[in-house]
């Protein structure tokens, strides 16, 4: 083994290539610190030598473990069991978990702004989670965790601040597009991409691990499409506090036309949310004062759309008319207390101060997730809309997929970085993914439209039930994994 890697270097010395790596992985994010943790963890694949690329800091990470901010930052996932149990059996990063911080919860209701009665709530007896559904859990958290278990290890090198300039094929001065030859081994250099990084390193690597977010430079530089569409809507999230602490452990999800709006639990009475909007309604959710903003969010999880819309319509024309307060809470005041207190969540109270912020929404797939010694995991193969909670998850089921299939190729003596170690990773975890992606895409479909034949469709499919039922296994089958 370290003969070989010095016979490499010698080759490669022409390149100007300061460092040879089994495995390099580009982005920081949870999917890329999940590989690099899982790697070191599994005794099969521990031996490789592994460098983390990640262009920003990692500084708040780190800090994180000690001192953690005061209130919950905004960017928040749901965790489900799986995703859980695998970083507690196959990493065993979970005890790192800052354990003040994350929610059980037990039951999701989700329901129609154009059908009173169209309802459904499933829970965790419907995805075999025993007893727990999912965890509400800050991505800063699962980072941190996973952070400190890699740095438990120690043994790999992780470089932030430090971005990806490019990465060369070396048997060609430019990046090269055409990686689906297989590699010629009788080639006199090595057929190992460089990755050429902001600090002046070259790094050639057997492996390339694209763990680099939506827009993937690894993705481009390896050639494989990526097809999908963007929304045309943003995800609005913020952190709030409820009027009470809710011992109900429910999530709340309530279909709008403009997209769905969920409230989520966290601990006590801090709650987050996520509100898919059109882009004029997200422009006016970040613009309006916060005790508009909670207003809005309570209103939104209420009242008839064609209040909501009038009451879009003032505020679109002026952000901080207050006279929208006595507009909600008159319309709200309509609704029965009994109604309310037992069909909809516990009113927000109050929005934590700046953690208001959008993301665009977009749905993408890439073709396949690999190319000769490129893999991609995480958002860089795809990205779906948050309405299931699933982004973050179908990551961690990458990496296991992946971690999988190295530990094979490791067992068999194989080249890692080789396609015929690499497709089973593709073959077990595409056609989950792309089931998945397409469920999460029907469901936007069929709520997030006010055009008006689907809306009335929707509604006599909703009473009668049997839209009902292919909503319900829509749920299901996108939260059950
Ligand atoms: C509104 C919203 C709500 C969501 N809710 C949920 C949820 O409830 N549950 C869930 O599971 N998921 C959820 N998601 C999805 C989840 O946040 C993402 O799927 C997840 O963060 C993706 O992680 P990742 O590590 O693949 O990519 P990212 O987090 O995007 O990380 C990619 C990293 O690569 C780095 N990088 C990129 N280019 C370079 C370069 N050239 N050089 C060096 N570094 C580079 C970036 O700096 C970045 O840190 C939600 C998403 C949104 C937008
Ligand atoms: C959640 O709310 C409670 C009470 O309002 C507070 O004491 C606690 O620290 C909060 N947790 C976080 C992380 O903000
Ligand atoms: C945390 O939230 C509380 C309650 O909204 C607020 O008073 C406080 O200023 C916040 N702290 C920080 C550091 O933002």
């Amino acid at each position: 083994m370290f003969g070989a890697v010095r016979r490499l270097a010698t080759a490669a010395a022409s390149a100007q290539v300061s460092r040879l790596q089994d495995v390099v992985i580009v982005g920081g994010g949870p999917a890329g610190l999940s590989l690099l943790a899982a790697l070191k963890s599994s005794h099969k694949t521990r031996h490789l030598k592994c460098t983390l690329v990640e262009g920003g800091s990692l500084d708040n990470i780190r800090t994180f473990g000690e001192d953690p901010p005061e209130n919950y930052t905004n960017r928040v996932v749901s965790l489900t069991p799986q995703s859980v149990e695998f970083m507690q059996e196959r990493i065993g990063s979970w005890q790192y978990i800052n354990q003040d911080r994350i929610k059980f919860y037990s039951s999701i209701v989700a329901y129609d702004s154009q059908e009173k009665d169209a309802r459904i709530q499933f829970d965790a007896s419907m995805t075999d989670g025993n007893g727990v559904l999912a965890v509400m859990c800050e991505n800063i958290n699962i980072q941190s965790l996973l952070l400190s278990r890699i740095d438990e290890i120690g043994d790999s090198t992780i470089l932030d601040n430090t971005k990806v300039l490019d990465i060369v094929h070396p048997n060609k001065p430019e990046i090269n597009h055409d990686l689906t030859a297989e590699p010629q081994t009788t080639s006199p250099g090595l057929d190992w991409p460089i990755v050429q990084l902001s600090n002046g390193e070259s790094i050639q690597t057997r492996l390339l691990v694209g763990a680099d977010g939506y827009n993937s430079p690894v993705r481009k530089f390896s050639g494989i499409e990526s097809r999908g569409w963007q929304y045309g809507r943003f995800g609005v999230v913020a952190t709030i506090k409820l009027q009470y602490e809710d011992y109900r452990s429910i999530g709340w999800q309530r279909f709008l036309t403009t997209g769905p709006l969920a409230i989520l639990p966290l601990t006590e009475d801090n709650a987050t949310i996520v509100w898919s909007s059109t882009p004029e309604l997200s422009d006016i959710l970040l613009k309006v004062t916060p005790e508009i903003f909670v207003h809005l969010v309570n209103a939104a999880m209420t009242l008839d759309e064609v209040d909501l819309n009038y009451i879009y319509g003032v505020l679109k024309k002026d952000p901080t008319d207050t006279s929208v307060l006595e507009e909600i809470e008159w319309r709200m005041s309509k609704i029965k207390l009994s109604e309310l207190e037992e069909k909809y969540p516990l009113p927000v109270s109050e929005v934590i101060d700046k953690s208001r912020a959008r993301f665009p929404l977009k749905m993408s797939h890439a073709d396949t997730y690999v190319a000769p010694r490129v893999a991609l995991i995480g958002d860089a193969a795809h990205t779906i809309h948050p309405l299931a909670g699933q982004g973050l998850n179908m990551g961690q089921s990458d990496v296991a997929g992946l971690v999988e299939a190295l530990e094979k190729g490791v067992e068999r003596g194989m080249d890692i970085g080789s396609t015929l170690v690499l497709e089973s990773y593709v073959s077990n975890t595409w056609p989950a993914n792309s089931m998945l992606l397409g469920v999460c895409d029907k469901l936007h479909k069929i709520f997030s439209t006010d055009f008006y034949p689907l809306v009335l469709l929707r509604g006599i499919g909703m009473k009668s039930l049997n839209m009902l039922d292919v909503v319900k296994d829509l749920m299901v089958k996108s939260m059950a994994r």
